[in-house]
């Protein structure tokens, strides 16, 4: 895959991503970020499918409700980041003491710094699932959305998903997970913000400072390269992991990962843009779980 940098206003999901790669250099962590990408063409159009859907539909309230809900479910992954860390430092206590020891308590630090900002420890303690109701407070009347049914079965299946891969699986396939999650939300939420600007602009919000702060969730991770940053701090705990283990990453085993993750999501998405669709054509009332 060619990497080029240039970022147009309706850039693709991959065009977010190539940057990182391109400053990575030679790496097989970018080679199986590339090829996933490349290989679940439909499930990344999927995804960007329903986000151009999202500006350009027709999005009614049971529409926000089950996107809201089941996209919740594939973001905010806090517990599963300190269930890793536990584990990462559990390990290194396994060691008297030294290099080992060390690497694995670093690499736990580093892991934990992914959720800094999710916990808001720089921003007096306002967190990102708060944020994340005030987001949802911008296009709902109630707090309805939350109830379990707007939840599709397979965003809770993701969910669960990324968990188990975090907390039972093995560590490298846990700090891949986490790596891979950070580097596909810099780029989600980079054309999930322009979709919600222009849907905000399409529904009368003229005032440019005004869809900012309605969209603050969003403006976050995508400001201050916040995501790209955790993507940064993931490699190192996993430069840090191999390097203390006699583990190393498998680009053929983080690529089957990474596909899945994308056809998952790619699935969940497409799903929620089918129901969106005939709740605006009056063809659907309530969420169907599937
Ligand atoms: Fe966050
Ligand atoms: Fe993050």
């Amino acid at each position: 895959m060619v990497l080029t940098s240039a970022i147009s206003s309706d850039a693709s999901l991959f065009s977010y991503i190539e940057p990182i790669l391109k400053r990575l250099g030679e790496s097989e962590i970018g080679w199986a970020i590339a090829e996933a990408f490349a290989a679940e063409k439909e499930s990344v159009a999927s995804i960007e499918s329903l986000f151009d859907w999202i500006a350009d539909g027709q999005p009614t309230q049971d529409f926000y409700a089950l996107f809201f809900h089941s996209w919740k479910a594939t973001h905010l992954k806090m517990l599963a980041i300190y269930g890793l860390s536990c584990r990462l430092q559990r390990l290194a206590l396994q060691h008297e003491s030294g290099f080992e020891r060390d690497c694995l308590m670093l690499a736990s630090v580093r892991n934990a710094e992914t959720s800094y900002e999710d916990l808001g420890l720089d921003y007096e303690g306002l967190t990102h699932a708060e944020l994340y109701d005030q987001l949802v407070a911008n296009f709902l009347p109630d707090d309805q959305w939350v109830r379990s049914r707007w939840c599709l079965t397979a965003a809770k299946g993701f969910q669960q998903w990324i968990y188990k891969n975090m907390v039972v699986q093995p560590e490298l396939t846990g700090l891949l997970t986490n790596l891979f999650s950070e580097i596909y939300n810099h780029a989600e939420y980079s054309i999930a913000q322009r979709s919600f600007s222009l849907r905000l602009e399409r529904q009368g919000e003229t005032s440019r400072t005004q869809r900012e702060k309605a969209l603050c969730y969003i403006n976050v991770h995508v400001s201050d390269a916040t995501e790209e940053e955790h993507f940064q701090v993931v490699l190192e705990a996993i430069r840090l992991y191999t390097k203390a283990t006699s583990n190393n990453v498998d680009k053929l085993q983080a690529l089957t990962l990474f596909r899945e993750y994308l056809r998952q999501i790619g699935s969940i998405l497409a799903t929620i843009e089918r129901s969106g669709s005939r709740m605006a054509s009056g063809r659907e009332i309530t969420c169907a779980h599937s």
